[in-house]
């Protein structure tokens, strides 16, 4: 996999974390809900991830509720406030540029009678604080915008948002599955209420993330998954402590050096005719770029046979121009010679 520079999409589980789950698949593989030790053993190292993944963004343990991923994470913060106002419905404000598991969770939510709307990025991919501002409504309930872009690295003025949201006493959700770890968070000085993330863009593994929810234990969300009561029964299920257990390693193993391999390419770059696309506050390691022609982009990719992405991984399977790269007014030529080169994440605080 030597050629992979699609990190956005995922990453491998590394060195550590994998070692650090191996004994709660096999040796101790108890049910964390049951009372004998062998299951207070398996909650204790469940709780030792809560609190590295909450120290991590200045949360409580408490208020940290584990998913199967960030698709999860986001649904369960945009249907479960959803659930709450079935009577009345309601309004929530999110962007053009999300990923699709948040539009299309809002999409759903249009068919059942809630309003919605999607606020545009300007052409440098950064939504700006005024048009949310300018977007609330009297029966507005939800504020959703991610945290750093998926397909552009462009990192979003999240404060700016929680506090119009504080001001407004509506709660806010940020996506922070490309953010998390990779650039310094703090719930308390950015309003933020709720917050998903995932496992497998950290090193972690996949099928595993979390919901940070303000006051988690008094929380009015809705749950979309009824079970025996796990994470405050916002989230049913048997707890997978290997996952668990290898998230909450992933953070604390998380690193700091930017590749090799990124350093040369920095260089090497400047030698082709490209447009960086995404503003200037991006993520360093996500580099969208559009060539300045099809026989660039080919020069390109004949010296560096990487597997890279064409819009997101998610809609590679789909021919079209993805929506994030529409949104920012590419045209379907420029969408063609457009790539997301990504490179293992490291820390850029
Ligand atoms: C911004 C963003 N949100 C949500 C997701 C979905 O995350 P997961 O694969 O953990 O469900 C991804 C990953 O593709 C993402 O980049």
């Amino acid at each position: 996999m030597n050629k992979y520079f699609d990190f956005a999409a995922s990453t491998p589980v590394s060195d550590e974390v994998l070692v650090a789950m191996t004994p709660w698949e096999k040796q101790n593989f108890a049910n964390p809900s049951a009372s004998h030790q062998a299951a207070v053993d398996a909650t204790d190292a469940i709780q030792l991830a809560r609190e590295k993944i909450a120290d991590e963004i200045g949360a409580m343990p408490s208020e940290i509720v584990f998913t199967s991923g960030a698709s999860e994470s986001n649904n369960l913060a945009i249907k479960g406030i959803a659930f709450n106002h079935l009577d009345k419905k309601g309004h929530i404000i999110t962007t053009s540029i999300e990923h699709k598991c948040v539009l299309n969770a809002c999409s759903f939510l249009e068919t059942l009678g809630f309003e919605i709307t999607y606020v545009s990025p300007n052409s440098d991919g950064v939504i700006e604080s005024s048009l949310v501002k300018k977007a609330i409504r009297e029966n507005t309930i939800l504020i959703s915008i991610h945290h750093i872009n998926n397909e552009l690295g462009t990192i979003q003025p999240i404060e700016e948002f929680g506090a119009i949201a504080f001001e407004h006493d509506i709660p806010f959700h940020t996506d922070a599955a490309q953010s998390f770890c990779k650039v310094e968070i703090d719930v308390d000085d950015m309003d933020i209420d709720m917050l998903s993330l995932s496992g497998h863009k950290i090193y972690g593994p996949k099928g595993i993330g979390a919901l940070y929810i303000r006051d988690a234990r008094d929380s009015e969300l809705v749950p979309l998954i009824h079970g025996g009561g796990q994470e405050h029964g916002l989230r049913g299920g048997t707890s997978p402590t290997p996952l668990i257990v290898g998230l909450g390693a992933a953070v604390e193993n998380f690193p700091t050096e930017k590749s090799l391999k990124q350093q040369k390419f920095e260089i090497d770059i400047l030698d082709y005719e490209f447009t960086r696309n995404g503003g200037s506050d991006l993520l360093e390691t996500t580099w969208n770029i559009t060539f300045s022609s099809d026989k660039e982009a080919k020069r390109f990719f004949a010296i560096n046979q990487w597997l890279v992405s064409q819009g997101s991984a998610c809609n590679a399977m789909s021919n079209t121009p993805s929506h994030v790269l529409t949104s920012i007014g590419l045209d379907e030529n420029e969408a063609r010679r457009t790539y997301r080169i990504s490179f293992p994440p490291y820390e850029n605080k």
